[in-house]
């Protein structure tokens, strides 16, 4: 059989992945979190490197190991990730598939925290987290040619979606349809529903490498 010549239309190209959870401590043992495995980005970095992309791997603690063969940068919190990110640029494309923690604790212990008796909780104090996303897309000299954002949405995900494009200034949402009842969270599959300027376009429920060998050669087409 005849040798297959791999296309690799991203050699030359950097492109930045933020991948997985964050971590937002309390205390030393413990931490708000969310569900995201890290999957999906996992699967984005590795179709990116297959397309001979440079991709920095910005991960926050993912269930999932890193792929192969791309700059690993590991973070825990959103400010961390922020600041990975930041060392990573510039970049021709940043797709940031993330699921940050909205807000961290500012009344975080040093210690782990105690009960002390009294049946009462300890009061955290929250913070709002920097929004990665909208700081990369409105980057004026150093903004990436392309920035893709993902939505997780458990209910009107095209209108959620598009508003969150036009909010954050990136150029393509993936949004995710992630109501309990498609069991996405955490799963083997995606819902996809990629936004443009062009509009909304629903792909067929497929499971995330394809999901990650689509975007990752439409984001080369966008940039050849
Ligand atoms: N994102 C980010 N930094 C944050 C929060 C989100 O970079 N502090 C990015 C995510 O990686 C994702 C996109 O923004 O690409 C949308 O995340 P999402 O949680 O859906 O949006 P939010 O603006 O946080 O809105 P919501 O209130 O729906 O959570
Ligand atoms: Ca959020």
């Amino acid at each position: 059989p005849e040798a297959q010549v791999q296309p690799r239309p991203l050699a030359g190209r950097h492109v930045i992945v933020t991948s997985g959870p964050t971590h937002e401590p309390i205390d030393p043992v413990r931490y708000i979190a969310n569900r995201s495995s890290g999957a999906q980005g996992t699967a984005i970095a590795a179709a990116l490197r297959d397309l001979g992309a440079r991709v920095s791997f910005v991960t926050g603690p993912a269930q999932v190991p890193a792929p192969e063969g791309v700059d690993v940068i590991r973070v825990e919190t959103a400010r961390q990730m922020r600041d990975a990110v930041e060392s990573a640029l510039p970049a021709d494309a940043a797709v940031m598939a993330a699921a940050v923690a909205d807000w961290r604790v500012t009344n975080a212990a040093e210690r782990k925290m105690k009960k002390d008796g009294s049946g009462r909780p300890p009061a955290l104090e929250m913070a709002e987290n920097p929004d990665i996303l909208a700081w990369v897309s409105k980057l004026n000299k150093r903004r990436p040619k392309l920035v893709v954002g993902f939505a997780a949405e458990t209910n009107d995900v095209t209108a959620h979606a598009t508003d969150k494009r036009l909010r954050k200034g990136c150029d393509w949402i993936v949004a995710n349809d992630v109501s309990p009842a498609t069991g996405i969270m955490g799963g083997a599959e995606n819902a996809v529903t990629l936004i443009t300027a062009e509009g909304p376009e629903e792909w067929p429920r497929m499971g995330k490498p394809a999901v990650a060998r689509i975007l990752a050669s439409r984001i080369a087409k966008e940039l050849t």
